[in-house]
C-alpha cells in the first residue's frame, strides 16, 4: 500500500513524506517544483516531478505503484496573493484538486486527506472555534479550500471514497532532527519573518496591527508545530484505513499567542534583538482565531508533541541558520 503525498516537496507535505517513511509506508511524492525543493523529499520516497491536475499521470502514478491514498498539499497559501488573484488560486487549489479527485475516483483510490484552513471559518468570533461553526471565509484563499471541502463530500457520498479533511491553524517549526522547514524565499508567516530578522537576514519587522480587541492589541493565533501537524495526518490515515467514515478536524493546540509574545518568543530564544516597528493592521486579519481541539483528540486519539511555543520558534531558527548556511556553501 503505497501513499501519496501531492505537495510533498513543500514545506508541510515533505514533513509528512518524513513522517510516512520513517513510519514504515512506502511514499510517491507528486510535486510540480514550483514552490518545493527536489532537496526536501526525503531519499526513501519516490519523487514524480509533474501536476495534480495531469489526470493521466496521475492515473499512471496510482495503476503503477498501487496508490491507496492520497494526501493532498499541493497548492497556493498566501492569503493577501489571493486576494489580488482571486480566479489563480480558484485554478490552482480548487479545479486541479477536481482534477486529482476524479483521477482518484477513476483509479479506485479509497483514502483521500486535504489540507484545509481555518480560513475557511473567516473571523468566527467565538474562541475556540469548533468544527461546527459557520464558515464565512474573508479571502478567495479560504474560499477555494472550502469549495474542495463541499466538492470532497459530494464526491465521498457517490463514491467508494472516504477522506478527511483537516483545518490548519498556524503551521509552524522544523523538523527535530534538522532534515526540514520552512524554505520559501519571500516568506510572509510571522514566525519565519521574525527568524529571518533574527538571523540579520531582514533588517527587522512589523507588526500589523496594536488596536485589536486582545490581550496587548496584537493578533492571536494558533501554533502548530509541523512535526505534530503530520502525525495528525498519520492518525486520519489510520482512521480511514480502520473503514470510519468522512470527516473533519481542526489542527491547532486551543491555546493562542498574540503576535508580541511570539515575537519576544523569538527574542528569547534566539537571544537576538532586532528592530521591530509597530504599523497599521493588515487587510483580512482577524483579531483572534484558536482551535477547539477536542473532536481531533478525541476521534483521532491524536495527541501534541511539540506543544511548546519556544522550542517551536527555536526550531524554526535552528533551521532558518541552516538554510543561512547552506545559502553560504552553495
Ligand atoms: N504578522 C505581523 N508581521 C509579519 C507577519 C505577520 O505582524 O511580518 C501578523 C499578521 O498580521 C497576523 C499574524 O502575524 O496577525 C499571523 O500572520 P501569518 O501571516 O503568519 O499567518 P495568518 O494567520 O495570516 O495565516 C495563516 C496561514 C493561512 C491560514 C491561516 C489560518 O498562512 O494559510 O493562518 O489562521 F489560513
Amino acid at each position: 500500500m503505497t501513499v501519496l503525498v501531492t505537495g510533498g516537496a513543500g514545506y508541510i507535505g515533505s514533513h509528512m513524506a518524513l513522517e510516512l517513511t520513517d513510519a514504515g509506508e512506502r511514499v510517491v511524492v507528486l510535486d510540480n517544483l514550483t514552490t518545493g525543493f527536489r532537496w526536501a523529499v526525503p531519499p526513501k520516497a519516490t519523487l514524480v516531478v509533474g501536476d495534480v491536475a495531469d489526470e493521466k499521470l496521475v492515473g499512471e502514478i496510482i495503476a503503477d505503484h498501487g496508490i491507496k491514498a492520497i494526501i493532498h498539499f499541493a497548492g497556493s497559501i498566501v492569503v493577501p496573493d489571493s486576494v489580488t488573484d482571486p480566479l489563480g488560486y480558484y485554478h490552482n487549489n480548487t479545479v486541479k484538486s477536481r482534477a486529482l479527485m476524479a483521477a482518484a475516483v477513476a483509479g479506485g483510490v479509497p483514502h483521500f486527506i486535504f489540507s484545509s484552513t481555518a480560513a475557511v471559518y473567516g473571523n468566527p468570533g467565538e474562541e475556540p472555534v469548533r468544527e461546527d461553526a459557520i464558515l464565512k471565509p474573508m479571502s478567495p484563499y479560504g474560499t477555494s479550500k472550502l469549495m474542495t471541502e463541499l466538492m470532497l463530500a459530494d464526491t465521498a457520498a457517490a463514491h467508494d471514497f472516504s477522506y478527511v479533511a483537516l483545518r490548519y491553524f498556524n503551521v509552524a517549526g522544523a523538523d527535530p532532527q534538522g532534515r526540514s522547514g520552512q524554505s520559501t524565499p519571500r516568506a510572509t508567516h510571522l514566525i519565519k519573518v521574525a527568524c529571518e530578522a533574527a538571523t540579520g537576514k531582514r533588517a527587522g519587522m512589523q507588526v500589523f496591527g496594536t488596536d485589536y480587541p486582545t490581550v496587548d492589541g496584537t493578533c492571536v493565533r494558533d501554533y502548530i508545530h509541523v512535526s505534530d501537524l503530520a502525525r495528525a495526518h498519520l492518525a486520519a490515515l489510520k482512521y480511514l484505513r480502520a473503514g470510519n467514515k468522512s470527516d473533519v478536524f481542526n489542527c491547532g493546540y486551543s491555546r493562542g499567542y498574540s503576535v508580541q509574545q511570539v515575537i519576544d518568543a523569538v527574542k528569547t530564544a534566539t537571544g537576538r534583538d532586532f528592530k521591530v516597528d509597530l504599523s497599521e493592521r493588515r487587510a483580512g486579519d482577524p483579531a483572534a482565531i484558536v482551535a477547539a481541539t477536542d473532536k481531533i483528540r478525541e476521534t483521532l486519539g491524536w495527541q501534541p508533541k511539540h506543544d511548546d511555543i519556544n522550542n517551536i520558534v527555536a526550531q524554526a531558527f535552528a533551521w532558518e541558520e541552516h538554510l543561512a548556511q547552506f545559502k553560504k556553501c552553495g
